[in-house]
């Protein structure tokens, strides 16, 4: 610990002190981080990528903002900062840059339909700001990171269409602005949690469908109030299903295995 925390000194001051001390300690421990910082970052980010179109278009020698394909800065002048980057659709194959973790301020990732592999960056998780994660249609494998629950600004995580494996993690279920949770087409593996009615007041869509799911369906299913679309086929789900009481509009397509009522 710093040695100017510990001098001896009146009680007021010594308040004020150790406010300076916590405040520099704050200073010193986050890393200074600007736009620079997301340039180096999805530089690096295109270094993973091995095939890239011609189309792609990010001129080195220009700020990130300045029109590269799909790189979206926030508008405020004092704040210039990467806030969505959307590189879907361009045939990109290799992998995730570790990086991405670094892109601080960055609100939205669409990198679905192209052919990334390897599995998903842990440093994923520091994008505590990110609100949209799009990564389906891709050939991603391996578990999901621990600690997905660090994202706490998450509304939207579509994953669909890839061959990511593992349970699916249980602190998913403490992401209280998730609205759609979309799995399906994976090898996700073991139970639904009964937590998942944590996510009661904000999921509108759930796809869990085509994994190797198995287990009873939990009742607690019936307490997602505000579910829309619910797609739990192709699994090995077991026993009988308590009845759904699914409300507002359910736009049916559960195949398989159970029927859910009209709420
Ligand atoms: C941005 O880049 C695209 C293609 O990469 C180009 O067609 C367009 O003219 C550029 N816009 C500006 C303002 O430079
Ligand atoms: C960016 O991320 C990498 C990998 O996570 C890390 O090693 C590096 O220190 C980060 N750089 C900055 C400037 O934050
Ligand atoms: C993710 O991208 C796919 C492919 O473009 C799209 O169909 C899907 O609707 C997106 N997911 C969400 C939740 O918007
Ligand atoms: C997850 O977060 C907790 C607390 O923030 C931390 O102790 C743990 O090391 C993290 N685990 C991983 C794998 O990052
Ligand atoms: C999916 O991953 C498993 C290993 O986890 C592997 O055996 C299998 O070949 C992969 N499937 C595809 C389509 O990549
Ligand atoms: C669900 O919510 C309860 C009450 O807020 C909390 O204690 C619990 O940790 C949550 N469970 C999960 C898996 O997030």
């Amino acid at each position: 610990m710093d040695s100017h925390c510990h001098t001896l000194l009146p009680p007021q001051l010594s308040i004020l002190a150790l406010l300076l001390c916590i405040f520099l300690s704050v200073e010193s421990a986050i890393i200074p981080s600007n736009i620079a910082t997301d340039k180096e970052a999805l530089i690096s980010v295109k270094e993973a990528l091995l095939i890239v179109p011609p189309s792609f278009s990010w001129n080195l020698n220009s700020s990130p903002c300045s029109n590269w394909t799909g790189v979206v800065c926030s508008k405020h002048a004092q704040s210039h900062r990467v806030v969505g980057l959307d590189l879907s659709d361009l045939g990109l194959t290799g992998s995730i840059s570790p990086h991405i973790g670094n892109l601080s301020f960055l609100r939205s990732l669409q990198l679905q339909n192209n052919k990334l592999t390897g599995t998903i960056p842990t440093q994923i998780v520091n994008l505590f700001r990110l609100r949209s994660l799009n990564l389906s249609s891709n050939t991603i494998q391996g578990p999901l990171p621990s600690n997905m629950s660090h994202l706490t600004a998450l509304e939207i995580l579509d994953l669909a269409g890839n061959n990511i494996t593992g349970r699916i993690p249980d602190d998913i279920y403490s992401q209280r602005n998730l609205r759609v949770l979309n799995m399906g087409r994976n090898n996700f593996f073991g139970s639904i949690p009964s937590s998942i009615s944590n996510l009661s007041s904000t999921l509108t869509n759930l796809n869990l469908g085509t994994n190797s799911l198995s287990g009873m369906i939990p009742s607690e299913l019936g307490q997602l109030n505000n579910l829309q679309e619910l797609d739990l086929s192709g699994n090995k789900f077991t026993g009988t299903v308590a009845p759904l009481h699914i409300q507002h509009y359910f736009i049916g397509f559960v195949y398989g295995c159970f029927k859910p009522t009209m709420g």
